[in-house]
This record gives structure tokens, C-alpha cells and sequence, in this order.
């Protein structure tokens, strides 16, 4: 399918979604953000991709939603229209998601960056929530996903001042996986992702899945979830296929079967 905000490229087995506004910092559009959801659903349903990343390129990840597109809305049309209710379909990706930000990530931009499962930065990287700064607070999960990651301190202080953090601070607060020079960025998230397209593919789902849980349930609630989905991989050939190519010193070739 043909995109006007985002450009996807597919190169087996992983695939990168590129948000592609640069005039406006890739503010987040609702037309933008339904082709995100629309590409991710596409690649969810594509054999060949095992992994995605998501960047907004060398110099920007995303300045937030589209203030332009918000402005004058009312309390009930943005009830009606469900803004950042779309962007659920985002955090419903099977596969894993790999952020790559240089730049700005910024109100929606951070709180995208905080749906995926490993964040790569690059020093340049920008993390805030501005919207204090603007009359409102982050809808699209900042101050849920915030607490869960980086604790109720460095939530309350990004979510009350407004203020951005640095690539290393954010790293140390453990919303950062690496920190990376920013000409790299990119180039080491695809590699983190042509590392996990080698694995089998339905234990990489299980395993998020049941990280994700952690967020959600109860403790005794996500280990009996963990339970299930361990034993349910025995059902696969490459659970079989794993642990025979271990026990005949080969490396094992995962099918997704
Ligand atoms: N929406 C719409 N347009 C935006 C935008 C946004 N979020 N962010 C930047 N732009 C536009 C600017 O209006 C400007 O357009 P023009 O050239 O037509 O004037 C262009 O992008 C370049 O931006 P700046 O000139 O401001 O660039 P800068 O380098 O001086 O500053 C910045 C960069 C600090 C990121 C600044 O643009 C900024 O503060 N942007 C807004 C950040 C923000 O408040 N984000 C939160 C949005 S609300 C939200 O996201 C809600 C939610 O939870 C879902």
C-alpha cells in the first residue's frame, strides 16, 4: 500500500516504518498515525517481517500530536473522534517493535516511543512530555507508561515540568536500551532487529505478550499467563527444532510452525 505520512520498507526479515513529516517535525497527525496502525497490521500479517523498526529519521523522531489539527477541538468532538484511542493499535503489535530516536520525542512522539519493546537513541535524542506547557496532559499514555518504566519521581517531574531529557538521562532512568552516536541510530536498530528475526518467531510473541502482562495483571495473574504460553510452545516444531539443533551442536532454523 502506498503512504503519504510514512514510508515502510520491507527487507526481509525485518522491516523499517519511517514517520516522514519533516516539515512540521513529524507532528503527529491523525491521518499519520492511522497509517502507522495500518502498516503495523500489515506486517503483523507479513510471514517474511519478524521485526520492525520505528524512527522518524537521521534528525527528528516526533515533535507530538499535531497542535495545528487540536487547537480549536472541543471536549466532545475530541470524545467523538477518539484521538489517541486510535493509537492503540500501535501497542496491539504482535512482533517486536524497535524505537530508533534522534531528535525530539516529544509529548505523542515520547509517548510512541514508549509503546515499543527496546528504545535505541542516538545522542541527540530529545525525550518530554510538553503538554503541561500547552493546557493539557499526555492522552496517549505518558502517564501511565511513564510511572511503569521510569518510576513515579521521574514521571511526576517530566509529566509536571514539561521539561525534556537527554539521551543519557533517559538511559539511566532505563527507558533507553543504548545510546548510540546519532549517524548510527538507525543502522543499530536494524541490527537489534536482524538479531531478534533469528529467533522463533511465536516464542518472540509469547515473550512479549507475557512481558507486556507485567504491566497489566496481578503477579500470580502474569505467572500463570507465562505458564501457559511456556507450555503452549511445546506444541511448536520449533520448540523441537530448538532445543534438538542444541543438543546436536547446530544452529537451529526457526519456522514459525
Ligand atoms: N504540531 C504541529 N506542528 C508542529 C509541532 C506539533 N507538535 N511541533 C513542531 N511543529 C511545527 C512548527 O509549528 C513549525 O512549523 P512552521 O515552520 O510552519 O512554523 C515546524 O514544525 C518547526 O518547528 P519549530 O520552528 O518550532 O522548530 P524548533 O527547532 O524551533 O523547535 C520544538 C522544536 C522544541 C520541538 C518545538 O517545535 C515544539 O515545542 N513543538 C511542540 C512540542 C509539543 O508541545 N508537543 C506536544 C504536543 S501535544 C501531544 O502530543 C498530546 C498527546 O499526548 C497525544
Amino acid at each position: 500500500m502506498a503512504y503519504e505520512h510514512i514510508q515502510v520498507d520491507v527487507e526481509p526479515p525485518i522491516a523499517t516504518v519511517t514517520l516522514n513529516r519533516p516539515k512540521v517535525l513529524n507532528a503527529l497527525s491523525p491521518e499519520l498515525i492511522g497509517e502507522v496502525n495500518q502498516a503495523l497490521r500489515e506486517l503483523d500479517a507479513d510471514d517474511r517481517v519478524r521485526a520492525v523498526v520505528l524512527t522518524g529519521g537521521p534528525k527528528v523522531f516526533a515533535a507530538g500530536a499535531d497542535i495545528s489539527d487540536m487547537a480549536e477541538r472541543t471536549a466532545v468532538e475530541q470524545l467523538h473522534r477518539d484521538q489517541t484511542g486510535r493509537w492503540a493499535g500501535i501497542a496491539a503489535f504482535t512482533k517486536p517493535l524497535i524505537a530508533a530516536v534522534n531528535g525530539y520525542a516529544l509529548g505523542g512522539g515520547c509517548e510512541l516511543v514508549l509503546m515499543c519493546d527496546m528504545i535505541i537513541a542516538g545522542d541527540s535524542a530529545r525525550f518530554g512530555q510538553p503538554e503541561i506547557n500547552l493546557g493539557i496532559i499526555p492522552g496517549a499514555g505518558g502517564t501511565q507508561r511513564w510511572p511503569r518504566t521510569a518510576g513515579k519521581y521521574a514521571a511526576m517531574e517530566t509529566v509536571l515540568t514539561g521539561a525534556p531529557i537527554t539521551a543519557a538521562r533517559a538511559r539511566e532512568l532505563g527507558i533507553v536500551n543504548k545510546v548510540v552516536p546519532a549517524e548510527m541510530t538507525i543502522e543499530v536498530a536494524k541490527r537489534v532487529a536482524r538479531q531478534l528475526a533469528q529467533k522463533a518467531p511465536l516464542a518472540l510473541r509469547m515473550a512479549k505478550e507475557a512481558v507486556l502482562k507485567a504491566f497489566e495483571a496481578p503477579l500470580a495473574e502474569g505467572l500463570a499467563a507465562e505458564r501457559k504460553s511456556f507450555y503452549f510452545l511445546f506444541s511448536t516444531d520449533d520448540q523441537k527444532e530448538g532445543m534438538r539443533a542444541f543438543l546436536e551442536k547446530r544452529k537451529a532454523v526457526f519456522k514459525g510452525r
